[in-house]
């Protein structure tokens, strides 16, 4: 019964975590800035310390605020086992070159085609549930995945009053490298959080050591990438140029994201992951609408929005008469 609150807790958590994360990226877009834009690759850098830095205050936690317990878990778990630790390595280095890749493909394709392409991870993701895990779906589970990328994609069709005819249209060329990226985009999304989902799984540690060790190579990576690209930048001014109280929220909400994923993946899993994030995309563009007033609803968005919410149910509907070890 704990586990069921805590995968419904978990699921909720990133519906919120999610439509705050949109609505302060649009918020922060919003405002006049007076100084340097902060560095992206710095952002990353900052949230997985962020992440690093909570999760072993919850493992201190586990371990009665024990100093003695804390040091010896950490040796033990992330020291002491490098094969184990080098796991976490892979689907590190895969959000690596995800988040770079998203990068690409936002630079050549515009942002609705890109969003609308990008819920094809909802698919790739059940797919890899499928082989890596031998998780077993019903007609009815396949066909409401089907309806939830449809109804998402719909939910993110551009209006026409937010179609911008002074800007041009992406060439053939771009087009392709920006759909490529996307498509592989996808691939490694739904691989890399079903890698983690059976590395969690299949121990007993805690979620927050593996996170810590996921961490760690995030901040290497990361680190990496902000030499590489803004090394020149960093030593005029600075890592943390540009930073305001909004850039702060972004990245700690940021942080919170990959904690609660991380939560959702242990105690629900990537394929609930998929619908907690589209609902967030429909709350988020309805509050967007009610209190930033900078979006316009459509009869397509509301199709959409029905479709997600029918897809929703559908998906719960098969999911109890069949029980799923793996889905408790
Ligand atoms: O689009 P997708 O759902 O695959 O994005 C997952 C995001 O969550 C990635 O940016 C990844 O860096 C982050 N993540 C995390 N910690 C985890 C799992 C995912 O920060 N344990």
């Amino acid at each position: 019964m704990a586990s069921t609150r805590l995968k419904y807790l978990s699921l909720s958590v990133l519906v919120f975590q999610t439509t705050s994360l949109v609505l302060t990226m649009r918020y922060s877009r919003t405002l006049q800035a007076d100084g340097p834009r902060y560095l992206a690759s710095s952002a990353v850098v900052v949230a997985e310390v962020m992440k690093i830095f909570t999760c072993v205050l919850l493992v201190f936690k586990e371990h009665s605020y024990s100093m003695r317990a804390l040091n010896s878990i950490l040796r033990q778990e992330i020291l002491h086992k490098p094969v184990e630790t080098l796991k976490l390595a892979i689907p590190s280095g895969i959000y690596t070159l995800q988040n770079n890749l998203l990068y690409v493909a936002l630079s050549n394709l515009d942002a609705a085609t890109y969003q609308v392409t990008y819920q094809l991870k909802i698919l790739t993701t059940a797919l890899f549930s499928v082989s890596m895990l031998g998780r077993r779906l019903g007609v009815y589970q396949w066909l409401s995945l089907l309806i939830l990328m449809a109804g998402v994609a719909l939910v993110q069709w551009p209006s026409e009053s937010a179609v911008t005819p002074e800007k041009e249209a992406p060439s053939a060329g771009s087009q392709f490298v920006g759909v490529t990226a996307v498509l592989v985009a996808c691939c490694s999304s739904g691989f890399a959080g079903v890698y983690f989902e059976k590395i969690l799984k299949e121990s007993k540690q805690s979620v927050w050591v593996r996170n810590i060790q996921l961490g760690m190579f995030g901040f290497v990576f990361g680190l990496f990438g902000m030499l590489a690209y803004d090394g020149e930048r960093v030593r005029e001014s600075g890592m943390f140029q540009g930073y305001n109280t909004v850039t702060w929220t972004v990245v700690a909400l940021q942080a919170l994201g990959g904690l609660v994923i991380a939560a959702v993946i242990k105690y629900a899993d990537n394929i609930l992951k998929g619908f907690a994030t589209s609902l967030s995309i429909i709350l988020s563009t309805l509050i967007s609408y009610f209190w930033l007033q900078d979006f316009d609803p459509t009869g397509v968005f509301f199709v959409g929005a029905i479709l997600v919410i029918v897809a929703t149910f559908l998906y719960g509907y098969e999911g109890k008469p069949t029980p799923n070890p793996s889905r408790a």
